[in-house]
């Protein structure tokens, strides 16, 4: 890769395991982009309302391809420009998501999930993907009262085999992933998260961690 070319960071994980504020922290501490999946961009974010808000059943094969719609159109407007121009890019959900989700999660096979996954990025995939790992129960706990949406409303079976794909995905590829204890403090997370970032992506942060 050319050096100061633009990196795409992904963080990945189940509810409430902290991917929003960690993406934030490092998005200013990279001065990157930060954007979100499924969203990002206006059809995106309309793709979005009626993926989690659908109050009748969205059969898997449909709900995959609506969150690929929504990731090839975020390619396409934000994503691609801003790596092309240099500009390092954090976003909040990524293909991992999709694997773990409607692959393990709503038992899509793999393989074809991947493929179509590359279909969407046109090969894109992050650089690194930062899967901030934590028990499903402590997620839920720590979202509280929260209205919950479809996706978040499905049980704790699918959520615990969401997890365990994650856990998968990320053991069979170790160059693109790193796992983090998501259940340290946020501050923990972060340096851990600067560290990861530094070593990997040979990336100088403005913190000195
Ligand atoms: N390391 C942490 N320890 C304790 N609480 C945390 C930690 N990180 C985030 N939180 C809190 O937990 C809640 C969920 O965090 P956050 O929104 O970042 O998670 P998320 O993975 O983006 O969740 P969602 O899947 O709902 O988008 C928030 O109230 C946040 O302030
Ligand atoms: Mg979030």
């Amino acid at each position: 890769m050319a050096a100061g070319a633009g990196r795409l960071i992904a963080f990945e994980g189940g509810e409430g395991s902290g991917k929003s504020t960690q993406a934030k922290a490092l998005a200013e501490t990279l001065g990157a982009e930060l954007t979100r999946e499924p969203g990002g961009t206006p059809l995106g974010e309309r793709l979005r309302r009626l993926l989690l808000d659908e109050p009748s059943a969205i059969d898997p094969r449909a709900e995959l391809m609506m969150m690929l719609a929504a990731r090839a159109q975020h390619l396409a407007e934000v994503i691609e420009p801003a790596l092309a121009a240099g500009r390092h890019v954090v976003v909040d959900r990524f293909a991992g998501s999709t694997l773990a989700y409607q692959g393990y999660g709503r038992g899509l096979p793999l393989a074809e999930v991947k493929s179509a996954c590359l279909l969407a990025s046109g090969g894109r995939q992050a650089d690194l993907n930062v899967l901030l790992d934590l028990p499903v129960s402590a997620g839920s706990l720590r979202r509280g009262l929260k209205e919950r949406d479809r996706i978040e409303a499905a049980g704790p079976e699918f959520h615990d085999r969401v997890r365990q794909g994650f856990l998968a995905e990320a053991e069979a590829d170790p160059v693109h992933w790193c796992v983090l204890d998501g259940s340290l403090p946020a501050d923990e997370v972060a340096a851990a998260v600067r560290r990861v970032v530094a070593a990997r992506l040979g990336l100088s942060l403005a913190r000195g961690d």
